[in-house]
């Protein structure tokens, strides 16, 4: 029997600020939490995900810049830190990633260098999630490249649908062009806040279109101050306050996914 390969997942949507990072970290946490092995890679120059899990690269780290741009030089497994938490492995960014598209403009198969780099790591995780930048580059293609899973946030704000018809093209050129297994397995709605007109009616939008609302999940993820304060202690907030609505709904989140497993 072949060996378990991991859940391979990008979390992604083109528009900054919906909740992108905050999926990743605390996902993985609940996930991790739950006995899940999960390792996080931070596609993002910004370096939030490593941040929010207390994690600094310095110029010693070997990060995904390296994996990316000196694949034969670095190996993987070297670039996996452990974080304070159980189950719950990141490999960093770094803000030279920035350059990376540039840097890659002329080497060849630059849209799977990341593939290239990780794929031998996915038999010793039960889900690895990726982070990525609020725009649709090099380093976006190179994790749909890898995965084949999009976890898509959708903020609960009349911008939205604009984001994900731009996001849904980029993914079908993709499946076309790069990755067929590539498949957008779910859509969640974040910052929800049942008290506001225009939240529930971007949720009742979502599913009462025929194409969003057969990948959309049931959990929301409501705004709560809480998921804003555990980022800046730099603790998921399924660990800082377990109680809080963010903790609850992550908890809740993490058991959809695995019930909607592929
Ligand atoms: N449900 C929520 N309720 C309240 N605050 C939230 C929630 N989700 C995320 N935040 C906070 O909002 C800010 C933006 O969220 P986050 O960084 O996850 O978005 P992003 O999509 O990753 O942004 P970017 O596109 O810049 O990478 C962060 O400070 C985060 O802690
Ligand atoms: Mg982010």
């Amino acid at each position: 029997m072949a060996a378990k390969q991991a859940r391979l997942v990008a979390v992604a949507n083109e528009k900054g600020g919906v909740g992108k990072t905050a999926m990743v970290i605390n996902l993985g946490a609940a996930l991790s939490a739950m006995g899940k092995r999960i390792l996080i890679v931070d596609m993002d120059p910004q370096h939030n995900a490593g941040s929010g899990l207390g994690i600094e690269a310095d110029d010693e780290t070997i990060t995904v810049y390296d994996l990316m741009t000196a694949p034969d030089q670095y190996n993987a497994a070297d670039a996996v830190f452990s974080t304070k938490w159980k189950n719950l492995e990141l490999i960093a960014s770094h803000i030279d990633l920035a350059g990376a598209e540039v840097e890659l403009v002329e080497a060849e198969g630059r849209e799977n260098r990341l593939n290239m780099a990780l794929k031998g790591l996915a038999k010793n995780y039960d889900v690895i999630l990726m982070d990525t930048p609020p725009s649709l580059s090099l380093l976006t293609i190179n994790v749909f490249a890898f995965c084949r899973e999009v976890l898509v946030p959708c903020q609960t704000h009349p911008y939205a649908f604009r984001a994900l018809t731009d996001l849904f093209d980029t993914i079908e050129s993709v499946q076309e062009e790069i990755n067929p297994e590539l498949r957008i397995s779910g859509l969640v709605p974040t910052f929800f806040d049942q008290r506001t007109r225009v939240s529930n009616m971007i949720l009742d939008r979502l599913r009462s279109d025929e194409r969003y609302s057969q990948m959309l999940y049931d959990t929301a993820i409501r705004a709560n101050t809480t998921i804003a304060a555990s980022t800046e202690a730099a603790k998921p907030v399924v660990f800082y306050r377990k109680t809080s609505n963010g903790a609850r709904d992550f908890q809740a989140l993490a058991a959809e996914f695995l019930k909607r497993a592929p």
